[in-house]
């Protein structure tokens, strides 16, 4: 199939070349020329593991093509997803969807055949219907159909997800084109994913669920290991003893610090400005969200209380500042909020990321980035393992600093507490 993604973000550029992994001719079109060019050369913008090798095998084969002419791109394919930025407004909560609609106005300049125009992107309930209307200005209604078809692909684990994902998700009010879209999902659906036919707004609501019920868990699971703290229970036990209960299962029930990402914040602010909008009041997202926000500063809270409320000249590494491991993203990474607010109270902080160096601290004083794990380390008073990166799993730290011992805060649980203690070091986790 004549396949065009509109958006060679992290949705549009990871979908669209797994689309012409499975045989489909695809080309991925962005306004930023630059962006296009690279992706020419074989540059990829993002890091993602196994992206580059897949974009430069279909390039080379010429399943894969990209452009930045939007108009001729969309007359030479027959499906047309739209995989734009949705962030949240500068004011208020809710999507912008400016780019959405600029889209869609586009489109509908360059329907010369049927064409079914799909919303990748996470768009709010009925924003299909506002696309159908954009469209039908320029154009009779059997020339086109509006589809929602989400997607749920986690940065680290984009391609695998896509490949093998729980469910496939199309929303659409019409029969041709959810017959279209199975088909195009064929190869998936043989390999047993499941495919879920709903009406259009509908799927778009099962996204913004999702991820807000998502987000619920963890914070759930981070304010009962607030309580674990307080009573000496050990928080995994309990993700353990719970995530056994096949109605609530075990993942994303594991305590951390406060959940970031492009997604997660993004799509819970979003969803209670549609209930908002629709008098309907989402007062457990909301709840959640206020959590998660106070969340950065209960782990703040406790690393002044780990340095006796001397944090002035106190030197602390941070191992890890991305959002989660596998991802150069620093989106709402609670990093931004800690290691300001360390260095504003005179701590003098050194990072490691094995995605390197990030811009984000490049204006704050006292904080420098170290290339390797020993070089973050030397000196160090204290230590906060930030995110779970598998470079910071085994980590013999006796043998890393010779001398001098440091406290670490350990705030993704990775080490146990017995054996990091016997190691000579102070040892402090999340929830026990
Ligand atoms: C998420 C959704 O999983 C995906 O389906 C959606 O389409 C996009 O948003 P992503 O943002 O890549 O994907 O990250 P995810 O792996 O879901 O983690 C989000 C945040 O939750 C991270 O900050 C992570 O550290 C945190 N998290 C996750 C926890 O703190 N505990 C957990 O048990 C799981």
């Amino acid at each position: 199939m004549k396949l065009c993604m509109i958006g060679t973000g992290y949705v549009g550029l990871v979908s669209g070349v797994c689309f012409s992994d499975l045989g489909n001719d695809v080309i991925c079109v962005d306004k930023d020329i630059n962006k296009i060019n690279l992706l020419k050369k074989g540059k990829i913008p993002i890091y993602e593991p196994g992206l580059s090798e897949l974009v430069i095998k279909n390039y080379k084969n010429k399943k894969l093509k990209f452009s930045s002419d939007l108009k001729t791109s969309v007359k030479n394919s027959d499906i047309i997803f739209i995989c734009v930025g949705t962030p949240t407004k500068k004011s208020g909560s809710s999507a912008d969807l400016s780019q959405i609609y600029n889209v869609a106005k586009k489109i509908s300049l360059s329907i010369n055949k049927f064409k079914i125009i799909i919303t990748k992107s996470t768009v709010p309930v009925t924003t299909g219907d506002q696309i159908e209307k954009i469209l039908s200005k320029k154009n009779s209604k059997n020339k086109f159909a509006v589809v929602s078809n989400p997607e749920f692909l986690r940065e680290g684990e984009a391609i695998r997800d896509f490949t093998y994902p729980d469910r496939i998700v199309i929303g659409s009010n019409d029969k041709k084109s959810n017959r279209i879209m199975k088909n195009l999902y064929s190869p998936l659906i043989s390999k047993g994913a499941q495919y879920i036919h709903s009406s259009r707004r509908a799927a778009e609501l099962i996204k913004y669920a999702s991820n807000a019920f998502l987000a619920t868990k963890i914070t759930f699971i981070n304010e009962i290991a607030n309580l674990c703290e307080k009573t000496g229970i050990n928080v995994e036990d309990i993700s353990i003893g719970m995530g056994l209960d096949k109605r609530i299962g075990s993942r994303f029930l594991r305590a951390g610090p406060a959940y970031g990402g492009s997604c997660f914040p993004k799509d819970t602010r979003a969803i209670t400005s549609t209930g908002d909008e629709f008098k309907t009041n989402l007062s457990v997202i909301k709840s959640v969200i206020k959590s998660n926000q106070n969340r950065s500063n209960i782990l703040l809270k406790r690393v002044h209380e780990i340095l006796k409320n001397k944090v002035k000249n106190k030197k602390i590494t941070f191992l890890g500042v991305t959002f989660k491991a596998n991802t150069d993203d620093m989106r709402d990474s609670s990093s931004l909020i800690m290691i300001p607010s360390l260095a504003k109270k005179g701590a003098l902080i050194k990072y490691f990321d094995p995605t390197g160096y990030k811009k984000d601290f490049e204006k704050i004083k006292n904080v420098s980035y170290e290339n390797t794990i020993k070089k973050s380390l030397d000196g160090s008073d204290l230590v906060i393992i930030h995110t779970e990166w598998n470079d910071f799993k085994s980590l013999n730290f006796k043998k890393l600093v010779k001398g001098k011992k440091f406290i670490i805060y350990d705030m993704r649980n990775i080490y146990s507490p017995t054996k990091i203690k016997g190691q000579g070091f102070k040892y402090f986790s999340i929830g026990r």
